[in-house]
């Protein structure tokens, strides 16, 4: 398939393109920057725009047959107005100007567009699926006007998957690469009470779970992007500490996180219970469905 991909320089959207471009699809990637990444520089074609404003790049969007948007400015950053600006501007305007771009053209796409468990917001032993209903602070927000916005291309008859990811676990980025070099220096622990819970997928299942889709055509609306197995936060230090063959006894206390994050470590020091529901219904199989199997392909020392 021809596929149009926003966020395609960034950790999960680099990882995507290796596998998309493997499985011999014909992939553009949508970027601001003037130098793409070397890995990607010969499997891809690179159109230079801002998704956030319109342009000539709105043109490329209906050529395609698959559109999937990843863009968005990392949510890992104090949250001034100033940053919340931008959070808010590179998801939604940038949704916005797909949809528009996709109105314009015959409308076969399949559209994917990309959200998080914090659509639910902190929502404790909560077990939740596609079907539960969202939360009320500040990224549940943002997430909700993110997937509406994505889905005004769904009531004009293209086909829309919101594919809400869990933390992708994956190398080169994302929260393993941060925590990492925590737990070789003997530094890691639980965050907070540990008892949250982190709904999580490894990037090879992410993968997998996009090719899934133009396969399984009844897949439409939000979709959960997560392992049937999420942990609760001191389980998964435990589980990185076995991996990397170090202890994980020292926790991070919520007060310092609260210190550090601000607003933000209300969403690390709480977590969603979410469950991939509509995923296993359709059949998906998950090679890494456990933390321990994620865990040891991608950091494992044993
Ligand atoms: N990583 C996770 O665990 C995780 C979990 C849940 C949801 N998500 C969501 O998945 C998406 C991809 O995550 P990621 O970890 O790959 O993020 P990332 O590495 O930070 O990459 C983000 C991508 O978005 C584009 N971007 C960043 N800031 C932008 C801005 N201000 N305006 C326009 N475009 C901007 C960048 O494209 P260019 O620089 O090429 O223009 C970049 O390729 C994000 O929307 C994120 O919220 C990620």
């Amino acid at each position: 398939m021809r596929v149009f991909l926003t966020g395609g320089t960034g950790f999960v959207g680099a990882f995507l393109s290796q596998e998309l471009i493997l499985k011999g699809h014909d992939l553009t990637i949508l970027t601001r920057r003037e130098q793409p990444p070397a890995s990607l520089q010969n499997g891809a074609r690179f159109v230079t725009g801002d998704p956030k404003q319109e342009g000539p790049w709105m043109a490329e969007v209906p050529q395609h047959d698959w559109i999937i948007n990843l863009a968005g400015a990392s949510i890992f950053t104090k949250w001034t107005n100033e940053a919340k600006k931008m959070l808010h501007d590179s998801r939604i305007l940038t949704t916005r100007n797909l949809v528009t771009a996709l109105a314009a053209g015959d409308r076969r796409q399949l559209f994917c567009s990309t959200s998080a468990p914090g659509y639910y917001g902190p929502r404790g032993e909560e077990e939740l699926t596609e079907a539960s209903a969202p939360g009320q602070d500040f990224l549940a927000r943002l997430a909700q006007e993110w997937e509406a916005e994505a889905m005004k291309a769904q009531g004009l008859g293209i086909r829309t998957v919101i594919t809400r990811f869990g933390i992708v676990l994956g190398r080169g980025g994302g929260m393993l690469e941060q925590l990492t070099p925590l737990f070789k220096r003997f530094v890691g622990g639980p965050v907070g009470s540990g008892e949250q819970w982190l709904s999580w997928i490894h990037q090879m299942d992410l993968a997998r779970a996009f090719l899934f889709l133009p396969e399984h055509p009844d897949l439409t609306g939000p979709v959960n992007f997560t392992s049937p197995n999420p942990v609760r936060n001191k389980d998964f230090a435990k589980a990185l500490g076995r991996a990397l063959a170090r202890p994980a006894f020292l926790p991070a206390p919520a007060f310092v996180v609260r210190l550090i994050l601000g607003e933000l470590a209300d969403a690390v020091l709480s977590g969603q219970k979410v469950l991939p529901q509509k995923l296993t219904t359709a059949g998906f199989e998950f090679l890494y469905p456990t933390i321990d199997q994620a865990l040891q392909n991608l950091v494992g020392e044993n």
